[in-house]
């Protein structure tokens, strides 16, 4: 059990292989956090505490005239509003009398073999290799109306403590969540510093480090997805922690709708961290009975630098959070029509793409968005999932039927959240989007949304998806969305469940993800939210990639996936080769360097293979049975950061590194060509210092290649990338 419970002191040490988590019970059932960070002696570190008479800092009514004990000073494991803590909170109770003040007092705690699952919501879980230990303490509010319940999923190999909380109504009256977030650490000392990755649309998590001062920082979207803006995934570090050392903690949230990720500095330099549904959309009506539960927070710690940290959630997510046939079989290498022909297509030009493509060796076509409905625009046709047959000049399964006689697979492109007012969808069901009665809503990419908070709507949408995907052979979808939600009303529910709509659109989309992959089990899913607009690990619970941003421009990736790559897995992340000029920003990048990018994930192409030149067409062979070589070493190797791209302007590297460290693919991109020769070193990692190497030939100890480095190939045409693979010397 990784789960340690001393009864006499009322302390819970939560153990994984190299971290430690502690909490205890305090003599007026307060549960207090002692403690997070590296596993060391089991002890009781509530010693670390202060209790101090601060000015302004008021006592629970039972501490009596006992001045030293403040809620508004305490570390806390679940601070509430309204319990003399004036610091933000996780949780905000609306009474049936109006009134907001609450505390919260421990009751009981169990036991579990095994990891918790969440009602309608992903969840990391454990595996024979992974297993977990559960862990819930239940708190009861001091006015006896409700029970919080805290959970605690304990993953000790994976180094990783999961967290969610169940607040349940065991009262005859009806109370309201004004707010009701995952996860709360209250870091009592220390300076830290906070590592966000914002955006926007084409510009998605770019790294943005800053020290944690006094006062809230906080980052979340209200958009009704995780968002291009920012990331629901964030560190804590050290001051001084780098790639390579110090200190660190990751804050997942699994959760694809609105978040809020906060970090604050109190009056007396402690830090506390929340992590949650954003309240912005958000009021939960908790009728008598009833229970709601909070989505995951997935966190972690290391003192072994951000790369290790990454490391945990990589190894996580690929193989305890992303599910059915893709977590391990081999992704294709697949050719998205989107940036080939946008809408212009019909079925002829598309079997001629397919037939280009299948000599390269590209091994699925995907007809992108244009292939239904009245959609030769953006402007009309969402809603209406039958296939445009008079568009295509075939049926879909003749379509799909010639692309399996290439010995290719098929894939479909579908937005089922959305709906254009110009479609016959629409024209039926007004009611059936997302609008404030006598209000005009608020419209994004000529398009409304779907209340998928109804599962009529959704059984709708599912049956036609269905109905498509049942007529012909159809092994991938791409499951997108294109616009940010607004006018958060749905037609079914009363005024007092309006707060809800938000969080059960977002149960609704997980319901039928989870329908239509239980339908469909070799299905391979892609998430897209016009790019990386809901890159979450929410969604790798549905789908094994997402597509990582509309932008898809070689330098400007590298950025975007160095940015993604500190949560993410390198096999969640969506990228293809488009063609030059690039359509986003116009910049010209070698093919290679295309597809060195692209290989830094699922990998594929999007560009018409019309314009393909016949010198081009050997390299796209060569480059395709490459990746399919150095497939495992990519997508299940140890991914390592060389350089941030944003800091060093000469060139940017990376590294994947097998778990055996027999081999390693060096990947570098030259972003500034040099004149009279400047050598630049790149110092590898994660290689065996014993193990000698080969690099072209060549042999090298692998502590040279760390601790020396390998010199970087002098480019000689702008962009011009390299991928160096390196193997142990047998
Ligand atoms: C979004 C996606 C693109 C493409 C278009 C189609 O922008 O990110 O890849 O599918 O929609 O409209």
């Amino acid at each position: 059990m990784a789960i340690l419970f001393n009864e006499t002191k009322s302390i819970f040490s939560l153990q994984t292989n190299h971290s430690m988590y502690q909490m205890k019970v305090d003599k007026y059932g307060v549960l207090l956090h002692t403690y997070y960070g590296a596993k060391g002696v089991p002890f009781d570190y509530s010693y670390l505490i202060t209790y101090a008479d601060h000015g302004f800092s008021g006592n629970p009514y039972e501490a009596g005239d006992e001045r030293t004990y403040s809620l508004d000073a305490l570390p806390q494991e679940y601070p509430v509003y309204g319990s003399g803590d004036y610091r933000s909170t996780a949780l905000k109770v609306r009474y049936p009398d109006g009134s907001h003040a609450c505390e919260l007092r421990y009751v009981r705690h169990e036991l579990q073999e095994g990891k918790y699952a969440l009602p309608g919501l992903p969840t990391v879980y454990a595996t024979e290799e992974a297993p977990a230990d559960t862990l819930v303490i239940t708190l009861e509010d001091t006015r006896k109306l409700f029970y919080v319940h805290l959970y605690y999923g304990i993953l000790e190999n994976l180094d990783l403590i999961t967290r969610s909380v169940c607040v349940e109504n065991h009262d005859a009256k009806v109370l309201y969540l004004e707010q009701a977030l995952s996860c709360c650490v209250d870091f009592q000392h220390g300076d830290f510093h906070l590592h966000t990755f914002y955006g926007r649309h084409m510009k998605e998590r770019t790294y943005q480090r800053v020290p944690v001062c006094h006062g809230v920082q906080s980052i979340g979207s209200n958009r009704g997805a995780s968002s291009h803006q920012q990331n629901p995934f964030f560190m804590l570090t050290s001051p001084q922690a780098t790639e390579d050392t110090g200190v660190c903690y990751g804050f997942s949230f699994l959760y694809s709708g609105d978040f809020l990720a906060l970090g604050s500095k109190d009056q007396f330099d402690q830090t506390r961290i929340l992590m949650g549904i954003h309240p912005d959309n958000f009021c939960y009506c908790l009728e008598p009975g009833d229970a709601f539960y909070a989505p995951e927070t997935a966190m972690a710690y290391t003192d072994q630098g951000m790369g290790a940290l990454s490391q945990i959630y990589h190894k996580a997510y690929r193989t305890n959070l992303c599910r059915g046939k893709y977590k391990t079989a081999r992704r294709p290498v697949l050719l998205n029509s989107w940036e080939s022909v946008y809408m212009d297509f019909d079925g002829k030009k598309l079997i001629k793409m397919a037939k280009d493509a299948a000599k390269m060796g590209i091994e699925l076509f995907v007809m992108d968005d244009g292939w239904f409905g009245k959609r030769d625009m953006d402007v009309s046709g969402l809603g209406d999932w039958h296939v445009n047959e008079n568009k295509l000049g075939c049926t879909l399964k003749e379509l799909s039927d010639e692309i399996h006689a290439l010995g290719m697979q098929f894939g479909i492109w579908f937005e089922p959240e959305c709906i254009n007012e110009d479609s016959d969808l629409y024209r039926k069901h007004p009611d059936w989007a997302l609008k404030v009665p006598d209000k005009a809503p608020v419209r994004g990419r000529y398009q409304l949304v779907l209340d998928f908070s109804r599962e009529d709507v959704r059984e709708h949408i599912l049956e036609q998806i269905c109905q498509v995907l049942d007529s012909a052979k159809i092994e991938y979808l791409k499951w997108d969305f294109n616009r940010s939600i607004s006018d958060i009303y749905s037609a079914l529910l009363p005024p007092k469940r309006q707060g809800e709509v938000a969080h059960r659109y977002i149960l609704g989309l997980y319901d039928m993800l989870e329908k239509l992959s239980a339908r469909y089990p070799d299905l391979l899913l892609e998430g897209c939210s016009g790019g990386g607009g809901r890159f979450d690990a929410g969604m790798l619970y549905y789908t094994p990639q997402i597509w990582c941003s509309d932008n898809t421009d070689a330098i400007d990736r590298l950025s975007i996936q160095y940015g993604t790559s500190f949560g993410y897995p390198i096999s969640a992340i969506g990228s293809h080769v488009s063609h030059c000029p690039n359509d986003q920003t116009g910049r010209i990048t070698p093919l290679e360097t295309r597809a060195t990018v692209a290989m830094a994930g699922t990998f594929g192409y999007e560009l018409d293979t019309n314009e393909i030149k016949e010198e081009e067409i050997p390299v796209i062979q060569k480059q395709i049975e490459e990746f399919k070589k150095y497939y495992d070493l990519i997508q299940n190797g140890h991914y390592y950061r060389l350089t941030n791209p944003e800091e060093y302007p000469i060139c940017h590297g990376w590294e994947f590194v097998s778990p055996d460290k027999s081999e390693a693919l060096l990947c570098i991109v030259t972003l500034q060509v040099q004149p009279n020769i400047v050598k630049r070193c790149m110092r590898l990692k994660g290689l065996c210092p014993d193990k000698i190497y080969l690099i072209n030939g060549e042999e090298y100890p692998g502590s040279a290649l760390m601790n020396g480095g390998y010199l970087v190939p002098y480019a000689t045409t702008e962009y011009e990338s390299f991928r160096i693979y390196i193997a142990e010397k047998k």
